[in-house]
């Protein structure tokens, strides 16, 4: 019969372990689980149900196991318990139940695939595309850019939208292969050079979101981020219309910095509307100083870290593409007062 043994330390050490570790995972939700649009909220519930159907079939498994290691082990340490071989019915059943539960789960992954896949005009009600707004994404080492094509506006590493519009996305690279994730806002989309992938998504509540590069790219990689800034449509219309305003006049310190800036490297890799500065390897500057961000989002939009970036890029962010130019100090300072001028 049960014999009220002490369950020996090995056992429980283990279970205890796992426990900590899963109830640990819990402390801080990552964004995944905060879905803020339509694409975001249909891979959310598919992982739900998934998850809700694994944690079944875990209790189950894990319950028969337990109970049979309780139940059927050795209680003397003469001779073997009673042996069993073969059941045609349970060796049926457990084959028959994981298949049923893959054919489930495989059902639900390819409904949620279909809804993102298309826009909401496509699929069952999800609203209107009337004001779709289309964005090029390009992903560089290590930052992404965001073209306009229509609005005639590129940024960089900060993507506005406006809430509740259906924003597609064209999705490319110029050097390595990159992935757009920005887990609120849908699922991951690769960047590949020579190809244009396409997604879209509908940003559901303002806010503003953190992406990141979701497929290794180089050694900064991990510092390749964005934020998608979804915006109610009139301050979006404000942020548009001030991407679109020309370049001010420059005064003082950053008039200064303007001409270091045009006369020196900087118009070969950037570009400046409406100036002579017309390079395509770094982010579009135009209106650099409406960022919260630079350097692929990794460093806040301020003057002491813009003066330590342009004193050596490679300190900062060893290997990206921007060299150390050896300025003087005055000249960062100029710079500064320039960039920090476009507003
Ligand atoms: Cu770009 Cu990882």
């Amino acid at each position: 019969m049960f014999s009220s043994r002490v369950i020996p330390t090995r056992r429980v050490v283990p279970v205890l372990v796992l426990l900590s570790m899963i109830l640990t995972g819990c402390a801080g939700l990552p964004p995944t689980l905060l879905p803020a649009s339509f694409d975001a909220r249909v891979i959310f519930n598919l992982t739900m149900v998934t998850f809700g159907i694994a944690t079944v079939v875990f209790v189950v498994v894990e319950g028969i196991l337990i109970y049979s290691a309780i139940r059927f082990s050795r209680r003397t340490s003469e001779g073997l318990p009673k042996q069993v071989e073969g059941n045609t019915r349970l060796e049926i059943a457990w084959t028959l139940a994981p298949a049923i539960v893959l054919a489930i789960v495989y059902v639900l992954s390819i409904q949620a695939l279909r809804s993102v896949a298309y826009q909401p005009s496509t699929s069952s009600g999800a609203g209107d595309t009337s004001q779709a707004l289309h964005v090029r994404v390009i992903g560089h080492q290590w930052w992404w850019e965001f073209d306009y094509p229509d609005l005639h506006i590129v940024t960089a590493n900060e993507m506005h939208v406006p809430e509740g519009a259906v924003v597609n996305l064209d999705v490319e690279s110029v050097d390595v292969i990159h992935s757009y994730w920005v887990p609120q806002l849908g699922g991951k989309i690769d960047a590949i050079p020579g190809r244009v992938n396409h997604t879209w998504f509908r940003a559901a509540q303002a806010g503003t979101y953190h992406g990141q590069c979701a497929e290794f790219c180089g050694v900064e990689h991990a510092d390749m981020r964005l934020d998608a800034v979804v915006e109610m449509p009139d301050r979006f219309q404000a942020w548009v219309e001030g991407q679109q305003a020309p370049v001010a006049q420059m005064t003082g310190d950053a008039a200064k910095g303007e001409q270091v800036f045009m006369t020196g490297s900087c118009v070969a890799c950037h570009t400046i509307d409406g100036t002579q500065a017309l390079g395509k390897v770094g982010p579009n500057l135009t209106h650099f100083a409406s960022r919260q961000v630079f350097a692929g989002g990794v460093l806040d939009n301020t003057p002491q870290n813009l003066a330590q970036w342009l004193a050596d890029p490679q300190k900062v962010k060893p290997g990206n593409l921007m060299p150390n130019l050896h300025l003087t100090q005055a000249q960062i300072d100029e710079l500064v007062a320039f960039v920090a001028s476009l507003k």
